[in-house]
């Protein structure tokens, strides 16, 4: 079985980046249930899974917890820990005390309005507001990692 399903693959692959334009009759071109076409659907999966994040809507995030939205949206500057990565600003460490639900909420709402009333902060760091998608309760979710992690980060936790 082997020995007859992976030229058939070859030829089938040949055929298609058209560098050999050979008509080969669709019932040989390629075996229909291979590792290399569940790996190839695998593959979509993950990659329209990626894109979709660019078009998100609030549904989306509704069914999201805290850390899979901070995960989402806030990981690739802040680090899975809010450590901050790349040098770019934006680590949690020794912040708790500037924060309360409250107060981060209207942070994430407009970082950069905010930044007149929190002295610590950067003028010339950039932090962008929040997604208007995550909304009620899903918001209250993200609010509750941060402060977490926040938690987690001070001296008394380390
Ligand atoms: C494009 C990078 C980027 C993204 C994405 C981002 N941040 Fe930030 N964030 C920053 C930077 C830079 C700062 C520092 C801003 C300053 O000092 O004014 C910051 C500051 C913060 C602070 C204040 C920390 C302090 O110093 O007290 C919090 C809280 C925060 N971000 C939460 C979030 C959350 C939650 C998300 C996801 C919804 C997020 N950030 C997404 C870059 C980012």
């Amino acid at each position: 079985m082997r020995e007859r399903r992976a030229p058939r693959l070859n030829r089938g692959g040949r055929s298609l980046s058209g560098l050999r334009p050979r008509p080969i009759p669709s019932s040989v071109s390629r075996p229909h249930w291979t590792p290399i076409t569940r790996l190839g659907a695998l593959t979509l999966t993950l990659v329209g899974g990626l894109a979709s994040s660019g078009c998100d809507n609030a549904s989306a995030y509704e069914q999201l917890s805290g850390a899979q939205i901070y995960e989402r949206l806030c990981t690739q500057c802040h680090g899975p820990e809010g450590r901050a990565l790349h040098g770019r600003g934006g680590s949690y460490l020794g912040k708790r005390k500037y924060w309360t639900r409250a107060t981060l909420l209207e942070y994430l709402e407009d970082p950069q309005a905010y930044k007149r009333k929190a002295p610590h902060l950067s003028s010339a760091k950039y932090m962008p507001p929040l997604s208007p998608y995550v909304q009620g309760e899903a918001r209250a979710r993200l609010v509750d990692h941060v402060l977490g992690l926040m938690d987690a980060l001070e001296p008394s936790k380390r």
